[in-house]
């Protein structure tokens, strides 16, 4: 599709990643900021081994996904998503969502709740930007449109990891991101909505994961949205913000267990 083509609102075809059995229950992973669907290649084969049908699209703007005109949206990012559960033959389906894939989970769950399984929250946060941190987002709009994306790997590297061990593979993911992109994402974060409301109305199984040394989005908000439901299993893993490339195997075990409890 032609990017003058595409308009405000009108939900765009994701490229994506399918494994697993067809008949298995299905899992949407979401990925986070500035990063694309290899984030979650421990969880991918963790969950299809599992017997899960596992989707792992890379969203508008990041990664290879499609670009857009802006301003970026929540809302459409969640639209995005719901198209591709439609062209995958898919109805109802869980939700794995990491960082600003959590907020995209918490619109798909708000716009289709039916339909949406189950939540797993990985090192993600309900609350909506404060006035602090929108300032934050316009200071890092306007280093992004002069210096493209490399002022927001300079800062968000060393957040993401405790150890070195994957920095160099992650540093690369980061820089493939196109600042257009970018700044479609920061708009759609800077903007967002609160989501308590969607998690305290989510009436199916709730999985909240966070690293215990994560600065972006730190225990406290992940404590927060497990009080504002009424059974949601928290784990607190090693690691900083990216704890699916960092604590895989622990972060991928919790999510087996929580797709198990999936009907
Ligand atoms: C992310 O990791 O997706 C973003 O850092 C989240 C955010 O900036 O709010």
């Amino acid at each position: 599709m032609r990017e003058g083509l595409i308009r405000p609102g009108m939900e765009l075809d994701l490229p994506h990643t399918d494994h697993g059995p067809r008949d298995g229950t299905p899992i949407i992973l979401l990925h986070g900021f500035p990063l694309d669907h290899a984030m979650w290649a421990v969880q991918e084969r963790a969950l299809a081994a599992a017997g899960f049908r596992v989707l792992a699209p890379d969203l508008r703007g990041l990664g290879k996904g499609p670009m857009a005109k802006g301003p970026g949206s929540m809302a459409d990012h969640a639209r995005d998503v719901l198209r591709l559960a439609e062209r995958a033959g898919i109805r109802r389906f869980a939700l794995a969502g990491f960082s600003m894939g959590g907020y995209v989970a918490f619109e798909v769950a708000r716009q289709a709740q039916d339909r949406v399984l189950g939540l797993a929250l990985v090192d993600t946060r309900a609350e909506p930007d404060s006035e602090e941190a929108r300032k934050g987002r316009r200071a890092t709009l306007e280093k992004v449109r002069a210096q493209g994306i490399q002022p927001v790997v300079d800062a968000m590297l060393p957040k993401m990891l405790v150890a070195k061990d994957h920095e160099r593979d992650v540093e690369a993911m980061m820089k493939r991101t196109r600042p257009e992109g970018a700044i479609l994402a920061l708009e759609a974060m800077r903007d967002r909505r609160d989501a308590f409301d969607v998690l305290r109305a989510f009436p199916r199984p709730i999985l909240i994961v966070v690293g215990e040394q994560d600065p972006i989005t730190p225990p406290d908000a992940a404590r927060a949205m497990a009080q504002a439901t009424k059974d949601a299993r928290l784990v607190v893993v090693p690691g900083a913000h990216l704890t699916p490339v960092e604590s895989g195997d622990a972060v991928a075990e919790a999510m087996v267990e929580w797709g198990r409890a999936l009907r």
